[in-house]
């Protein structure tokens, strides 16, 4: 059974306060739905005291990116044992807008699986195809390779905890999400991609989520789907009230039993 993971992805928002806030009203909104895993990732800055803030509850902690050396004089970074340290449990990595503006390579974000890996950290690896390439049909080439490179040399011993976030990039902050029967494909695909690089039983067990434009109002036709295990969501994680009703994404009746 794979356990439904609803992430939402600050990016580069939310001062300290704001964010305690956050936490504390998600909480008092979400604490009666159960059967599924709730995850908050804040910027660097808020880690802390969003950790002092969750204690108690079940939502979990992740950051947004890590550095793949353990210390050093990398001025800006932060380690994977720091990010243990401040009590995260997951890190994303690879997110479209790392790979675009800091241009973070396949071969990139290898180095950080392993690094979050050695750390024990659940590494949620996102991957999506640009406009560009889904026009010209090479959505499944690209995100192939985007798997292949990203786990190479990592065994499914030491993926057991890996968590892939499928992420069309001309969904991301634009308002146009991708067909959630089309989004199914695609993950069932990159499910295949698991299976034959690890075997089916390990492919049964990965989580994979859909991340582009999710909103309170087409939640569910998601996570209806059956390959599509959860969402990663950033602009509407924001909002308390609509990052809440995400995380209380329903089942239709003939569905309940999707992910079992
Ligand atoms: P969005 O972002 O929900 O604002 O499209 C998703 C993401 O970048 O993870």
């Amino acid at each position: 059974m794979r356990i439904p993971l609803i992430a939402g992805n600050w990016k580069m928002h939310m001062m300290v306060r704001e964010s305690v806030n956050f936490a504390k009203d998600l909480w008092e909104l979400i604490k009666d739905t159960k059967d599924r895993e709730v995850l908050v990732c804040p910027p660097f800055t808020s880690l802390y005291a969003v950790r002092q803030a969750i204690e108690g509850t079940t939502i979990k902690l992740g950051a947004q990116n890590l550095n793949w050396e353990d210390a050093g004089a990398f001025t800006g970074a932060i380690a994977p044992p720091m990010l243990v340290d401040v009590g995260c449990e997951y890190v994303i990595i690879g997110h479209s807008e790392r790979r675009k503006i800091w241009g973070n390579s396949n071969e990139d974000v290898n180095k950080k699986a392993h690094a979050a890996i050695r750390s024990g950290l659940k590494p949620i690896m996102c991957v999506g195809e640009t406009l560009e390439e889904k026009e010209a049909d090479l959505t499944r080439q690209v995100v192939g390779t985007q798997v292949e490179v990203g786990l190479k040399d990592l065994t499914a011993s030491e993926l057991k905890d890996l968590v892939i976030a499928y992420e069309p990039v001309w969904a991301i902050g634009t308002g146009k999400n991708d067909d959630p029967a089309q989004a199914n494909k695609t993950i069932s695909f990159i499910r295949d991609v698991l299976g034959s690089r690890f075997g089916h039983n390990f492919s049964q067990k990965i989580r994979i989520l859909y991340g582009g434009s999710v909103k309170p109002d087409n939640v569910d036709g998601f996570m209806n789907m059956s390959d599509i295990d959860g969402t990663l969501v950033g602009g509407a994680s924001l909002k308390v009230e609509s990052f809440a009703r995400i995380v209380k994404f329903k089942y239709e009746e003939a569905n309940q039993d999707v992910h079992r």
